[in-house]
């Protein structure tokens, strides 16, 4: 089946304007839903000074460089992407940043295929990475093997089964959502990981569910290409051109009248390795 269009994060580099992604993230992080996130899945590691730490699919690094920042002087933070253009700017961003605390390395890598050791680090951390991961069962292996025994893994994933676009024509809603989730990788990696990681002998798993509301009409279109997705969605006959068209439009009308609204569930899935 032909896919829906969406930011293809699984391969920015190669993208027209990597810059953007850049943008889109930082637009994202400044969200209070995201800031939620990431406050919480840093919470959760419980990191302490001198310990050894990970963010996989780190983007720009402000999250390495919080969880460094927590480490301390004595500990270490590695901030993982697969991304030259995410690289360089995390190295951009923590070298321009005087006052940051705590050493930070970035390393372009692949989450599938992570250059450590086993048993390397004393907690993870991963944040909408797995949804766009070729073999995300291969990179949580990946993650259990680089922690060690003791560890603590966090990880945040949307779940687009949970995704909602209010709009007066619910069917065509209904019909884009599920189109845009079947676009991902792995659309439905929010709630799989609970069974995931109870598959790989971790302990203490808990499924924690967060629900984000988002009246930023941008942020939505941005995120999931709409108009693409639309013609895409038309062009396979899963929705009338006309109708499409109108739904389409009805957002956008929402959007002028200050009454859009979206939302997007996930999980913050915690464990510690035995
Ligand atoms: C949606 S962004 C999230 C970035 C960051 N975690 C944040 O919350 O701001 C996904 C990131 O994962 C990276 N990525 C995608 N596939 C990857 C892979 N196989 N290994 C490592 N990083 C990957 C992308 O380059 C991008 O920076």
């Amino acid at each position: 089946m032909q896919k829906s269009q969406h930011r293809e994060f699984d391969s920015v580099d190669r993208t027209t304007d990597p810059d953007d992604f850049v943008k889109y993230l930082d637009t994202t992080r400044a969200t209070d839903f995201f800031r939620h996130i990431k406050q919480r899945t840093l919470e959760l590691l419980e990191l302490r000074a001198g310990e050894t730490a990970a963010d996989l699919g780190c983007g720009t690094g402000e999250d390495a460089r919080a969880m460094a920042a927590r480490l301390g002087p004595r500990g270490r933070a590695v901030g993982v992407d697969l991304s030259a253009t995410m690289i360089a700017k995390a190295r951009e961003r923590r070298d321009g940043d005087q006052g940051s605390e705590g050493a930070v390395e970035f390393l372009q890598a692949d989450v599938q295929q992570l250059p450590f050791a086993d048993s390397s680090f004393d907690a993870i951390r991963a944040e909408r990475v797995l949804q766009h991961t070729p073999d995300a069962d291969a990179a949580i292996d990946e993650m259990v093997r680089v922690a060690k025994p003791g560890a603590r893994i966090a990880i945040w994933e949307g779940d687009l089964d949970l995704f909602i676009i209010d709009a007066p024509d619910y069917e065509t809603s209904r019909a884009m959502q599920r189109f845009i989730c079947d676009g991902f990788r792995h659309g439905d990696i929010g709630h799989r990981l609970y069974r995931k990681f109870l598959e790989c002998g971790l302990v203490d798993v808990r499924a924690t569910p967060r629900v984000g509301r988002f009246t930023d009409f941008k942020l939505i279109e941005s995120a999931f290409d709409l108009p693409s997705s639309v013609e895409r969605a038309v062009t396979l006959k899963l929705i009338a051109a006309d109708r499409a068209a109108r739904w389409l439009e009805s957002l956008r009308e929402a959007d002028r009248a200050a009454r859009f609204f979206a939302a997007i569930g996930g999980f913050i899935t915690f464990a510690r390795k035995n």
